[in-house]
């Protein structure tokens, strides 16, 4: 039987079209970028998480002369909220990035690994994590779940 898989996501022309709250969320994770370490690919990532306390946690990329070694924004900002913050869910993350030298006007994407992460951490709370994405400027996708970024992802289940 054929299935269908879909989801709504908003496509906003800006950010002021964001509640403030989210704005000031999405200015945390352009901030953010300020804090890359990202002598080899020159693309600075800045990410930030509204926890159920209301704080904003960021993150940003932080490469290694070893390139595998190094780590994604979002996953940096993971670790250190599940780190120091383990009872606090986390209700919206923005993701940003600064290209050195190049426009940053397209919403950025989470790669594959980063996905599962979001996915891992909205799972361990059973409650979904808002996704918003964008770039300095420009349009801003939201997300509602972090499930509509890896849909069938490996949510361990399976390993009960
Ligand atoms: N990167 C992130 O931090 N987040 C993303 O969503 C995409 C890629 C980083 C990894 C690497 O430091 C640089 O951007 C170029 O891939």
């Amino acid at each position: 039987m054929q299935q269908k898989f879909e989801f709504e996501y908003d496509l906003l022309d800006n950010s002021s079209q964001l509640s403030s709250s989210d704005q000031e969320l999405l200015e945390a994770a352009k901030k953010a970028t300020e804090t890359a370490f990202a002598p080899y690919s020159h693309f600075k990532v800045g990410a930030a998480a509204r926890l159920s306390s209301n704080a904003i946690i960021i993150g940003s990329n932080q490469e290694s002369a070893s390139f595998p070694v190094g780590i994604c924004a979002e996953r940096a900002l993971l670790n250190t909220v599940g780190s120091q913050f383990p009872q606090e869910k986390i209700q919206t993350i923005a993701i940003s990035y600064e290209p050195v030298g190049k426009p940053s006007v397209e919403p950025i994407s989470p790669c594959g690994m980063c996905r599962q992460s979001l996915l891992d951490y909205e799972n361990r709370f059973q409650s979904p994590i808002k996704i918003i994405m964008a770039g300095m400027s420009g349009k801003v996708m939201v997300l509602q779940s972090a499930t509509h970024l890896l849909p069938f992802g490996f949510d361990g289940s399976i390993l009960k």
